[in-house]
């Protein structure tokens, strides 16, 4: 999440007259809860200057000094409790699952009641389990992922021919962003699956404005809103992020409504849509007792918006980070590429169905997210109710974190932890389900992410299919030591400077 600091001072010097009047009101209250520790903070900021732009890695830091569960304060309200060790992590999720099942709502999240019709957001309650059961019962299951292998291989394809095209208008000796082609490949994936429509193509010059307005709303949910840390600032918005998701979450509402009736006048006609998500989401019938029967237009809409949103860059960025990862490791490149060049054949495409038969690929993976969750954080929690987790008291209404990229490297889970070693997943059960507390990039517990069959088959496809149709090599100037590894928090960890890449025809 991008700290504005422009921002940050501007509202500090708002603040100034409240900070002081605050302090000449404030009585001595002496507080009976045992918190968990954490470092002072300054009064009323509390510790929201000491983030940083990376605050994963921040609190990974503070781990040393505060244990396996951290307390900050940011403003005058957002209390937060992290969860830094997977020995913690399996505490939260093991006893105190349904404690910290709720989510802490961001106010731009307020916009056209984006909330009250997502599933991510949802309180832990009725309406959520009948969404997720949606998606667990109708979705996300494994006859309709295999059902829709066509969907995916078309629009693996594209991006394949796509980066050809890019890599021939290239000058020579300078990468292209591959990311940013698979990000419209996962866009379009997702796209077929939901609605049956390729909503992104890197060739028109004007993307779909769709496709635009999606993109603006991952923007805003990513930047770090000062209204979050001081909720009475909330009516002013200073940083306008309400105002502008409220105009890009307004635009990608009115055009999925264009898409429901276009859908709507289809199936009055007949027209098979081959049961995608919508179709699913206008037929799906609750039971009537404590849920509804039907989903209203707004949740359909809502839902849908969830899928992009949910489902793209998480994918793309993983992609990244692989392909990075093995760039930086030539060794593991060429193993990777041998064990796929040996299943898949060079003449033969890379299918979907190869995955399961490429055990290197796989633990390149799985190490690639342990080192680079997509979600460092997963998605914030809130305590649905006052709790005692680890012989501390944490208040109902605490923002929880949970820290994914510290866990990842927790030195009591894994060896040389900070080395990227594929190897160590050969031969281990470890996988990223949620059993093991050291690899959740998924998450764990009740709120893991439920799109997680369909999200880790698409990023095993797309990787696998770029290893096998091209090499890779880095672009002059750039050696495998010197490729920037800084990072950048939006909606996911991503690189900071985009990878660049030459792809040549393998
Ligand atoms: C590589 C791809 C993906 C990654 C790394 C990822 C990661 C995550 C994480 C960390 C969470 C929060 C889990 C928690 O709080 O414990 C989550 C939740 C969620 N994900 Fe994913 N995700 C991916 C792909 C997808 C896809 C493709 C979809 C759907 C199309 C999806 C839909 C969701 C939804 C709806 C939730 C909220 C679940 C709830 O609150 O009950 N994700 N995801």
């Amino acid at each position: 999440m991008e700290w504005e600091w422009s921002y940050l001072f501007f509202s500090s010097i708002i603040l100034l007259p409240v900070f002081i009047l605050f302090f000449s009101r404030k009585k001595s209250t002496k507080c009976s809860y045992k918190l968990p520790p954490g470092p002072p903070g300054l009064p009323f900021f509390g510790n929201m200057f000491e983030l940083g732009t990376e605050p994963y890695k921040r609190m990974s830091v503070l781990k040393q000094k505060y244990g396996p569960v951290l307390w900050l304060k940011l403003g005058t309200s957002t209390k937060i409790m992290v969860v830094q060790t997977a020995q913690a992590a399996e505490e939260l999720f093991k006893n105190h699952d349904i404690s910290f099942a709720d989510r802490f709502i961001h106010d731009a999240n307020q916009a056209h009641s984006y909330y009250q019709g997502s599933l991510s957001l949802a309180p832990y309650g009725s309406f959520w389990r009948f969404q997720r059961r949606i998606c667990t019962v109708e979705m996300f299951v494994h006859k309709r992922i295999s059902e829709t292998v066509p969907v995916r291989r078309r629009c693996v394809d594209n991006m394949l021919k796509w980066i050809e095209k890019e890599a021939n208008s290239a000058e020579k000796g300078s990468g292209i962003e591959v990311t940013r082609l698979v990000f419209l490949a996962s866009f379009n994936m997702l796209g077929n699956l939901v609605m049956s429509k390729d909503l992104a193509d890197p060739e028109s010059e004007e993307a779909s404005e769709f496709f635009n307005a999606m993109k603006g709303i991952m923007e805003w949910s990513g930047i770090a809103n000062v209204s979050d840390i001081f909720p009475f600032l909330r009516k002013f918005d200073l940083q306008n992020l309400r105002k502008k998701m409220a105009r890009d979450m307004g635009m990608a509402i009115e055009i999925m409504s264009m898409f429901l009736k276009e859908r709507e006048e289809e199936r009055k006609k007949g027209v098979e849509k081959g049961n995608d998500f919508l179709d699913v989401l206008l037929e799906f019938e609750g039971s009537g007792k404590d849920e509804p029967t039907k989903l209203s237009e707004h949740e359909i809409k809502i839902f849908v918006l969830e899928m992009f949103l949910a489902g793209s860059e998480t994918t793309s960025s993983s992609v990244e980070w692989a392909l990075t990862e093995l760039l930086r490791h030539p060794q593991a490149m060429a193993k990777v590429k041998t064990e796929i060049s040996k299943v898949v054949g060079l003449n033969n495409k890379f299918e979907e169905s190869d995955i399961e038969n490429l055990p290197y690929m796989q633990a390149v993976i799985k190490e690639s997210l342990r080192l680079h969750p997509p979600l460092p954080f997963l998605i914030p929690r809130e305590t649905i109710q006052d709790t005692k987790f680890m012989g501390y008291d944490v208040p109902k209404g605490t923002q929880v974190l949970i820290n994914a990229w510290a866990l990842g490297r927790d030195p009591e889970c894994w060896d040389d932890p900070m080395s990227f070693k594929p190897e160590r997943f050969l031969g281990s059960k470890i996988d990223v389900k949620g059993q093991h507390y050291g690899l959740i990039p998924f998450g764990a517990g009740r709120r893991m992410c439920v799109g997680l069959p369909l999200g880790y088959r698409m990023m095993q496809f797309a990787l696998g299919s770029l290893l096998h149709q091209f090499d890779w090599e880095l672009p002059d100037g750039v050696t495998p030591k010197s490729i920037n590894m800084d990072e950048s928090m939006g909606v996911t960890a991503r690189k900071r400077d985009s990878l660049k890449v030459i792809p040549i025809k393998a």
